[in-house]
Parts: structure tokens; C-alpha cells; sequence
């Protein structure tokens, strides 16, 4: 391939590769965004406890730090690389815990996003992609599909770190002329999603279809998610990262939701996991879940007038990521044979 051919490929025709630093880049999301910089030929360095995250996620070619972000080596690192962009996906993401434990879930969340932006300030990074939630920031919402000027009033501790990142980062741009994009995901699905903990369903469900268990429904399965496909999801990051804002009057000029704008109920997905795998299990219906929100949807308008929106179908997204699953189950089979 020629060289201006590959430029073209990688897309840095015009500009410098880039340092970036994916945080919690051996996580789900983290790892393909970490992928992404990295096809597009820039340089990448990933920071992770890995908590949750896993050693086989890093992609070849990143340079990997086992660390927390609340490590004042953190502080070293940006001094050492002098990264161009921050791209900030580490954190406690399980709602439930936010509620038992508020103060872990805003040691991270909150504390370990203040050690990066302190990094980044002694250092002279001032970019950042900041990771929020639309699932949790607006609440409630009376509007639907939500847009990103509903009121903010996120009804767990988790939001609530959620949205103080942003308003953190709306005080820096403001006093320390950082330069940063929030994104506001929905229910973001893929390859690499943990089927065994509770937040992903997608995962779930094609983990009970391939084992033959059957499938597990809280309430009566017409509660409705916005489901965005993981690689919609990286080039939303790659887009942000390159964006040219014009003048913030606040901080929801800062924030783009990363979504759909569609909303999916529960019995809908299972209906076309079946579909799609060739699998059927019974399904069994359980009492709803407290506290959960009967619909959730945003608003992409704003976003996609930016440049950004899904290309994936939700069949299409849910088909790849089934063979990726059942490939992997496969895999770890026949690990376990030998
Ligand atoms: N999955 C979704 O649908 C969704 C929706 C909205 C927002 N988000 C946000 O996207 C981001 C990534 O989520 P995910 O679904 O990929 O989860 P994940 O658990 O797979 O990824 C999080 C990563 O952060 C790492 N991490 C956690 N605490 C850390 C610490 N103190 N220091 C260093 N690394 C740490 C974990 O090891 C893991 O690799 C999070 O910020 C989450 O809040 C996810």
C-alpha cells in the first residue's frame, strides 16, 4: 500500500499523530475507542486498575500503565508523555454500588477525574473526551427522546458523579482554557461487554441463549432502552475529539448525547437476539426491578447535525456482537477441555 494511500486508511492525512491517553482502556467501550485512535494512526497509552477491565482487551500497539487514576503517578506520566488528548472512560460504573457506597463510587468518579484534570493542567494537555451518562444525568425525564438541555437531576450517586465530571470540566475550560467534549451514552452494546455482571442485557441474554438457560425478564418487558452499537460508539469519540466548538455559553453546549434517538423494549431485543442466533430459551418474567426508569431515550439531534450518528442497525450490531460472543464461548470451552 502506498504511503499516501495509508495516510488516507488511517485518516491523519493533514495532521500529526496524536498522544492520547484512553483511561480505562482495558474496560468494554474503552478498548475499542483505545482501537480506534489507534487505526487512525495515533499513538495510544492506556491507564487501568483493571478492576473490571481485562488484560486481553488492550489492543496491540498501546502502551499499557497498570495504575489507578487516582495515583498521583498519574501526575508522572502526563509529565513524562505530555499526552495531547485525555479520553476518559475509567470509572465505577454499577449504579447499585453508587447507592451502597457513595463515597467509592466518587473516589473514582469524581477524585480520580480531579488527580487527570490536575495532571493535565501541570502538563499542558487540554483536550479532553469526558465519558458521561444520558442514562443517568437527566433523571427522569419528561421529554422523550431526551435532549441535552432537559434538566439535569440524576436520581443515584453515580449520576451524580457523572454530571459533577461535567461540571468540572466546564470550570477548567472556563479558568484553565481546557478545550473538552462530554459525551451523554445511552445503553451502549458490543463484543467484550461483561455477560456476567448485571449492566450489560445484550450480553446477557446471548450468554442464556448459547447455554440454553432461559432468559430472565424484570417486570413485564415492555420498558424500553436506547441501545447504540459499540462501534457507533468509537467513531462518536474520534468525531469529538477533532471537533471545533464555537464559544460555550454553558455546559450543555459542551455535551452531545451518543445514542439512537430510538428506544427498544426488552421483549423487542430478546425477540431479535432469537432472530439473529437461530436460538430460542422460555423466557421467564420477574417482578420490576425499584427504581428503574419505565423508558429511556435521547435526543441525537444535536450531535448529529455535528457530523455524528449511528450507522449500525440494531439487528446488525446485535448479529456481530452474538458471533463474537458465541465465538469466544467456543473458545473458552475448549480452554477448559485442554
Ligand atoms: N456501558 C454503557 O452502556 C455505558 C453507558 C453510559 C456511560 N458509560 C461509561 O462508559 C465508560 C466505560 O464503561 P464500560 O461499560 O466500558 O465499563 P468497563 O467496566 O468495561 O470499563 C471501565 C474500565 O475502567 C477501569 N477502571 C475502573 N476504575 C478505575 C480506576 N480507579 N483507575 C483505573 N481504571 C479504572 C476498569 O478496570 C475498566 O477497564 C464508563 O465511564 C461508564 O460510566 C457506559
Amino acid at each position: 500500500m502506498k504511503e499516501s494511500e495509508r495516510e488516507q486508511r488511517s485518516g491523519i492525512v493533514g495532521r500529526e499523530p496524536r498522544k492520547v491517553l484512553v483511561t480505562g482502556g482495558a474496560g468494554f467501550i474503552g478498548s475499542h475507542v483505545a482501537e480506534g485512535y489507534l487505526a487512525r494512526g495515533d499513538r495510544v497509552w492506556i491507564v487501568d486498575d483493571l478492576s473490571s477491565g481485562k488484560l486481553e482487551n488492550i489492543p496491540d500497539g498501546a502502551t499499557f500503565h497498570k495504575m489507578s487514576i487516582g495515583d498521583p503517578a498519574v501526575r508522572d506520566l502526563f509529565q513524562e508523555v505530555g499526552f495531547d488528548l485525555l479520553n476518559h472512560h475509567a470509572a465505577q460504573i454499577d449504579v447499585r454500588i453508587s447507592v451502597e457506597d457513595p463515597l467509592r463510587d466518587a473516589t473514582t468518579n469524581v477524585a480520580g477525574l480531579l488527580n487527570l484534570l490536575e495532571a493535565a493542567r501541570a502538563s499542558g494537555t487540554r483536550r479532553v473526551v469526558y465519558v458521561s451518562s444520558g442514562g443517568v444525568v437527566y433523571g427522569e425525564p419528561e421529554e422523550r427522546p431526551t435532549p441535552e438541555l432537559a434538566p439535569k437531576l440524576p436520581l443515584s450517586p453515580y449520576g451524580v458523579s457523572k454530571l459533577a465530571g461535567e461540571q468540572y470540566l466546564h470550570y477548567y475550560r472556563e479558568v484553565h482554557g481546557f478545550e473538552y467534549v462530554a459525551l451523554r451514552y445511552s445503553n451502549v452494546y458490543g463484543p467484550r461487554q461483561d455477560p456476567h455482571g448485571e449492566a450489560g442485557v445484550v450480553a446477557i441474554f446471548c450468554n442464556r441463549l448459547l447455554s440454553g438457560q432461559e432468559i430472565q425478564i424484570f417486570g413485564d418487558g415492555e420498558q424500553t432502552r436506547d441501545y447504540v452499537y459499540v462501534k457507533d460508539v468509537v467513531q462518536a469519540n474520534l468525531h469529538a475529539s477533532d471537533l471545533g466548538l464555537p464559544p460555550s455559553r454553558g455546559l450543555d453546549d459542551r455535551a452531545f448525547n451518543v445514542a439512537t434517538g430510538m428506544g427498544t423494549s426488552v421483549n423487542r431485543l430478546a425477540d431479535l437476539l432469537e432472530a439473529v442466533s437461530g436460538l430460542r430459551t422460555p423466557r421467564v418474567f420477574r417482578s420490576p426491578r425499584k427504581g428503574e426508569l419505565r423508558h429511556s431515550t435521547l435526543d441525537i439531534t444535536r450531535f448529529s447535525a455535528r457530523g455524528w450518528s449511528p450507522r449500525h442497525s440494531l439487528k446488525d450490531g446485535l448479529r456481530e456482537t452474538f458471533q463474537h460472543i458465541a465465538r469466544s464461548s467456543k473458545a473458552e470451552a475448549a480452554a477448559e477441555v485442554r
